[in-house]
């Protein structure tokens, strides 16, 4: 189905991913079951989306050959799935070679990859968000310590793999990890930091498909980032996720749209640096309303995967126009195209590789992800997957699949997901129990 009010959409489409994770085979899943597209090739990708279409090896900060393999592919539409292409400027790149790019400027990205330029960006912009601190010298931010209660939360300012905020009880602790992170516990990416307040609340994850003008507001999910049942033990990228997040609720919603977005979106625009792309909001739920966590300037991993997996229609006309712009006006019509109204609850259950995250084990023999596959209504991404010499399949990261189900309601998606994880032989590898716990609850 072909929307000719949208009429710049040709069918037999190319298009190119960069990304090797969960989210980049969920976003090749969708994209190639879209009518409109004739080929899907990754760089680097991994097994599972080399079995969606060709992957290129290389690696996509470089600059230099990501340029090079798009001139070569010439794809109608380029997505950039993780953060660190975007800090090194890819869409910039690609742009500039006349290509139509998914994922936001360098400049924009730094809502990521700058936590003090998001926060400054916020208070400029009257958006909710923790108060806060921004400190280079030391001696400033350990001033600032006396003057706040805990418990204190600590970010480095760069981007850190997901190990760059400490939350503490006490002043000492506090004080310890502000010197740690100054003095080059993550290098570059500490020697700036921010302090922030504490909030309390419930956490969601709100995604924002935008040209930098118009918004498509995808059903929120929620994310577990513990690695262990009942949310203990160290955090990791994330363990599991579900979608649509009952937390948020159509007041919630409004809010973060009217309170959040709009203000981040249009500020933005004024001030010369359009975003464009998926705007990831993690918001607390908090007494007094939705304050902003964390931007992200891509889609959450796993949360992707199980957007992906419950959008019944064609993402690839919204991914295009956001783009090339024009989503106001076509805006009913791409939300149409998608689904969106349609959105079947699904959830995403991660097998991580043990030791993860701390040490992860690679090489252990991963049996059963195509009957897992086979179930109705399950789906299997590949996020850390490898084949050896044997051509077995073995693990190659800490988060290794992503085992994916739909159902006709939330409880069902989960018990599908988790009946995917049980068709899988895999003794290197260990899941949470409880992915969905507080929506079922
Ligand atoms: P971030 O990378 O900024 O999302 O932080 C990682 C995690 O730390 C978040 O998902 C929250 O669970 C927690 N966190 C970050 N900032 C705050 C805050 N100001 N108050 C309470 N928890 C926070
Ligand atoms: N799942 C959290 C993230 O992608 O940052």
């Amino acid at each position: 189905m072909i929307d000719r009010k949208i009429a710049f959409i040709t069918p037999d489409m190319k298009v190119l991913i960069l990304g090797s994770g969960g989210r980049e085979h969920a976003l090749v899943w969708k994209i190639a079951q879209s009518p409109l597209v004739d080929e899907v090739f990754s760089a680097p990708g991994n097994p599972g989306m080399d079995k969606v279409g060709p992957c290129f090896d290389l690696d996509p900060t470089d600059l230099t050959a990501v340029q090079e393999l798009a001139l070569q592919i010439t794809p109608d539409l380029i997505i950039i799935g993780p953060e660190a292409p975007l800090a090194a400027g890819a869409s910039d790149a690609l742009r500039a070679r006349g290509f139509d790019v998914f994922g936001p400027s360098q400049q924009a990205a730094q809502l990521e990859s700058s936590k003090g330029f998001a926060k400054d960006l916020m208070k400029k912009y009257g958006v909710p968000t923790a108060e806060y601190g921004r400190f280079s010298d030391l001696t400033e931010a350990l001033d600032y310590l006396e003057t706040i209660e805990g418990p204190y939360v600590i970010k480095a300012d760069g981007l850190a793999s997901g190990k760059g905020v400490v939350i503490v009880e006490s002043q000492d602790e506090a004080e310890n990890t502000v010197e740690e992170f100054m003095t080059g516990k993550f290098g570059d990416a500490s020697a700036e930091i921010v302090i922030e307040e504490f909030m309390t609340g419930e956490e969601a994850s709100i995604f924002v498909m935008t040209d930098g003008e118009g918004a498509i507001y995808l059903p929120a999910a929620q994310d577990h980032k513990r690695v262990g049942d009942g949310d203990v033990g160290p955090n990791t990228g994330g363990m599991g996720a579900y979608a649509p997040a009952p937390i948020v609720d159509a007041r919630i919603m409004e809010l973060v749209q009217t309170l959040i977005v709009e203000p981040m979106l249009s500020g933005m625009a004024d001030d010369g640096m359009p975003y464009q792309g998926v705007l990831y909001v993690g918001i607390m739920v908090t007494e007094s309303g939705p304050k902003v966590v964390e931007f992200n300037a891509r889609f959450g991993d796993p949360e992707c995967q199980a957007l992906m997996a419950g959008l019944p229609g064609d993402i690839v006309p919204a991914l295009l126009v956001c783009s090339t712009g024009g989503l106001v006006s076509s805006h009913a019509s791409l939300c149409e195209m998608m689904g969106l109204s349609d959105f079947r609850p699904s959830a995403t259950v991660v097998i991580a590789a043990e030791g993860y995250p701390d040490k992860p084990v690679k090489g252990t023999i991963i049996k059963g992800v195509d009957g897992a596959d086979r179930i109705e209504g399950v789906t299997v991404f590949h996020a850390g997957t490898d084949i050896n010499d044997k051509n077995e399949m073995v693990a190659a990261g800490g988060r290794v699949l992503g085992v994916t189900a739909t159902g006709d309601s939330l409880k069902a998606a989960i018990d599908k997901a988790y009946e995917g994880v049980g068709a899988i032989d895999w003794p290197g590898g260990f899941f949470r129990n409880d992915i969905g716990h507080r929506a079922l609850k």
